[in-house]
């Protein structure tokens, strides 16, 4: 079992460090669509749902919750068990979809609301595969030197680019955040290997027409079936791409990492299909135990769903120090990706008095971002205040001039 240390097929990055996962938190929102809740809106019943997806309910954003405010709460408990503070973060990084804005990005508005103030943040494109990108960015950039610490969070709102007359889409998908912090150390482990593919020409399988890029008026991406803002997909043919890349991807992310299948102690796979899940573990020859799901409560939350269900694999005791698990991600571009990690904080653990201290200082700092926001929002009301007292004042000079 594990790596024998000189054999490592990953290259060498001279600076000796490791990226370790050292924290870990998850969002969903209260509110629970079932199934048969979904029978009110379009013609479809539980049973066909379950059979050919594995779903029972999903979670849907309240009113007042976005992608960005998931996001946040995935990335304050991630810090809260890693036990760091915001401005110990040199990098945020959210992979999404579902943004609020193209800018600012779901990263910036959530760097504020850590108050991260010596972080880098940036939003992530890459669909269903967004989060396992991002942790490789994150990684390669702590095993170069150039950062000591990253969160990365993949964040969803899914349910509000669904076309809610299109059976096909609409009762697969939820929305959810998840987030991991990534540490540096020299301890051997953390990010073992990673495999990131792309398939552009497949882009038409599934996608998200979005404002900017194209001319939409005279584009013919933009029709009958592909409406802008709304997600369309070609459910067949995603399946079977699925079932392809996880079991190839997984393959050559061991190989990378000179390890074998029966190393693994745990696949967390992208929560898209429990049929997708059991085609995979049989063209793996393994048992479908050995990929964590939790797709039945959530549904597919796109890039939020591998963080997800590694927070509840690691609730559940399902990862224990020193296992070798793997992330799978696979989605819109099209995309996939693979990663084995060496899951273990190699830090001595925290003495208590510490970790009240950093809970303390977390929450000054989230203190005093609500202090700053209220304090522009004030000082906004004023200027503009002053803005109209000026052009009355503008005003009245003009009719002093008529007179
Ligand atoms: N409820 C009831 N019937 C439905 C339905 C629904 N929600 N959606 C489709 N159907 C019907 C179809 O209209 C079709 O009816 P017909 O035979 O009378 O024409 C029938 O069910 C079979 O449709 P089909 O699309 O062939 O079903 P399927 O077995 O391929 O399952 C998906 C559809 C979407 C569940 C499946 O293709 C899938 O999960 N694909 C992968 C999607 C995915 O994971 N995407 C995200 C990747 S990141």
């Amino acid at each position: 079992m594990g790596i024998r240390k000189d054999e490592s097929a990953e290259p060498r990055t001279g600076t000796g460090l490791y990226a370790h996962v050292v924290g870990w938190g998850m969002a969903v929102p209260d509110i629970v669509i079932t199934n048969q809740d979904l029978e009110a809106i379009v013609e479809t019943n539980d049973e066909w749902i379950r059979t050919r997806t594995g779903i029972r309910e999903r979670r849907i954003a309240g009113e007042r919750e976005s992608t960005s405010s998931l996001g946040l709460k995935a990335a304050r408990r991630a810090l809260e068990v890693a036990n760091m503070l915001p401005t110990d973060i040199d990098l945020i990084i959210v992979a999404t979809s579902t943004p609020e804005n193209v800018f600012p990005s779901a990263a910036c508005l959530i760097q504020n609301g850590l108050g991260a103030t010596r972080a880098g943040a940036f939003d992530l494109s890459a669909a269903c595969s967004g989060f396992v990108y991002g942790v490789e960015m994150a990684s390669q950039a702590i095993r170069s030197g150039s950062i000591r610490a990253a969160v990365v969070i993949g964040a969803e709102t899914m349910t509000r680019i669904l076309n809610w007359q299109d059976r096909g889409t609409c009762i697969l998908f939820g929305d959810g955040a998840g987030a991991i912090v990534l540490r540096a150390s020299e301890a051997e482990g953390g990010v073992l290997s990673a495999v990131l593919r792309s398939d552009g020409s497949g882009g038409d399988l599934l996608g998200l027409p979005a404002v900017g890029s194209i001319d939409l008026l005279n584009s013919d991406y933009v029709n009958d079936e592909h409406t802008l803002n709304k997600m369309h997909m070609n459910g067949g043919e995603v399946f079977k791409f699925a079932t392809r890349v996880i079991t190839e991807s997984i393959h050559q992310a061991l190989e990378k990492a000179n390890l074998s299948i029966e190393d693994l102690s745990l696949i967390v796979p992208h929560q898209a299909n429990m049929r997708i899940i059991q085609a995979a573990a049989r063209a793996l020859k393994i048992a479908p135990e050995m990929f964590m799901s939790n797709l039945e409560r959530y549904g597919n939350t796109s890039a939020a769903s591998i963080p997800i269900a590694l927070c509840e694999a690691v609730q559940e005791g399902r990862i224990k120090p020193d296992d070798n698990i793997a992330f799978v991600g696979f989605g819109g571009g099209l995309t996939w990706a693979a990663m084995i990690l060496r899951w273990g904080d190699p830090r001595p653990v925290d003495r208590r008095s510490e970790a009240l201290i950093n809970q303390g200082r977390r929450e000054f700092s989230y203190f005093l971002v609500r202090i700053r926001a209220s304090l522009r929002r004030f000082s906004r009301r004023i200027s503009k205040l002053f803005g109209r007292s000026n052009r009355i004042q503008r005003l009245r000079d003009k009719a002093d001039r008529l007179d």
